[in-house]
């Protein structure tokens, strides 16, 4: 039998309702904020991933699904291409190529669709992954710059995930600093790395002289206390970067958009500058964060196009509806008990008894007094009921009920002040 390829998968139904739902959610929301849709190819020189995500990132020097090309005719030239495995030097690309910038406005893109990376795959990691992204860019004329364009696109996101309804995300905000002051941070972290870089694994033993900024990305839990002692990036962010980066808070706190601030979170890409940021999520474990995004105010300028400072997110779309199903299971609670009215004029007994259950936190469902036992047993079984109560006249004069554990198949007589302790064991 020949299967999907490792790290990739098929999205079946049901499941692919909830990927359209998100998506539609998507469109309307960024819609509202006015951005609108862009579509790059998914494989470009690699060259463009090289020079925009970075030649030291692990994206770059360990993940990419690269190939030569061979030339077909005389006219081509062979040529290294790669499979995009993020969206954003793409569309800076495309920005430049067809010269967006010219109308002087800010060009507010998204986009939806897979990326590939060769990692290691698990749950919430694949090899081929859907994204969910947004690029907001432009002259610094049209306001590119601005703190409130930050600002903007997290409120944004968080009107989209509200829109989806996911519950229970923190969102983590970070300045990296900028070009100019960077260096002295660099210097700094390379200073104090120097002094403790054989505790650390092999990977932050080569970052450490390379790229000391990569080295607080490393998730290697016998590197994290090392970390705790390092310079912080907050104490060397120059005037510029300082204020912006205040400004995108006192904005956020006016419109209250919830977030804390983590120096450590300085993101895999080399094209960040300033605001860097990451939404995770509990229910995701190791592979908790569902988006990440930032500032990169010297790309365009990397991949050779005009000035064109922007901001932008990418969300992890297989990690998002992950999440929304555990909600969703979780929101699934099986059903505690079954209430069984048995008898003529029990159906009102049973409902009151089912409210009182209910406002209690349980989930309770109530079948109905023309249901003969029997059936109302098997009802109670298909919908995975744990517990059955019969709401009979004998039991309403009585002030107790016969409960039965429809797993263990115990029946026991239960008062109406100890029922709620019993079904909560
Ligand atoms: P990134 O942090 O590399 O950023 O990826 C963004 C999100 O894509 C991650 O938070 C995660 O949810 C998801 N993701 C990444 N790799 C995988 C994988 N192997 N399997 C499943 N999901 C994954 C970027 O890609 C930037 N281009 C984001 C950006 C846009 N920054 C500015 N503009």
């Amino acid at each position: 039998m020949i299967k999907a390829v490792r790290g990739t998968r098929d999205l079946l139904p049901p499941d692919t309702e909830l990927w359209n739902f998100v998506e539609r959610k998507v469109r309307e929301v960024f819609a509202r904020y006015n951005y609108h849709e862009i579509r790059t190819p998914v494989f470009e020189s690699t060259e463009l991933f090289a020079r925009g995500v970075g030649e030291d990132t692990d994206i770059v020097s360990k993940e990419m699904f690269t190939w030569e090309d061979k030339a077909r005719a005389a006219s081509e030239k062979t040529q290294t291409l790669t499979l995009r495995p993020e969206n954003t030097a793409g569309v800076v690309r495309a920005y430049i190529e067809h010269e967006l910038g010219r109308s002087g406005l800010l060009q507010k893109l998204y986009y939806i669709g897979p990326q590939f990376r060769r990692e290691r795959p698990q749950k919430g990691r694949y090899r081929q992954f859907f994204q969910i992204g947004a690029e907001v860019l432009g002259p610094p004329t049209a306001g590119s710059e601005l703190p409130m364009r930050d600002a903007e696109i997290l409120d944004m996101l968080t009107a989209l995930l509200d829109a989806v309804g996911l519950k229970g995300w923190t969102l983590y905000l970070n300045s990296v600093g900028c070009l100019d002051c960077r260096p002295a941070y660099n210097q700094a972290l390379r200073e104090a790395l120097a002094g403790v870089k054989d505790q650390l694994c092999g990977d932050c033993q080569r970052r450490a002289e390379t790229n000391p900024l990569r080295v607080l990305d490393c998730k290697v839990p016998a590197d994290q206390p090392i970390f705790e002692k390092l310079p912080k990036i907050a104490d060397y962010l120059d005037e510029g970067c300082r204020t912006h980066f205040a400004e995108v808070r006192a904005i956020l706190d006016t419109l209250k958009v919830p977030y804390q601030v983590n120096e450590r979170m300085v993101r895999g890409l080399d094209y960040y500058t300033r605001t860097t940021f990451e939404f995770t999520h509990g229910d995701l474990g190791a592979q908790s964060a569902v988006l990440g995004g930032g500032r990169y105010d010297g790309l365009s300028e990397q991949l050779g196009g005009p000035k064109a400072p922007g901001i932008g997110f990418a969300i992890g779309e297989d990690r998002l509806v992950l999440a929304l199903q555990a909600q969703q299971q979780q929101a699934l609670a099986p059903l505690k008990a079954f209430v069984m009215p048995l008898g003529k004029g029990m159906n009102r007994h049973a409902m009151k008894l089912a409210k009182e259950l209910r406002a209690a936190g349980i989930a309770v469902d109530v079948s109905d007094e023309s249901f003969r036992l029997k059936k109302s047993f098997e009802t109670a079984e298909k919908l995975g009921a744990a517990f059955a109560i019969i709401v009979g006249e004998n039991e309403v004069q009585a002030g107790a009920y016969a409960v039965k554990d429809l797993k263990s198949g115990e029946q026991t007589t239960v008062s109406g002040g100890e029922l709620l302790a019993y079904l909560a064991d």
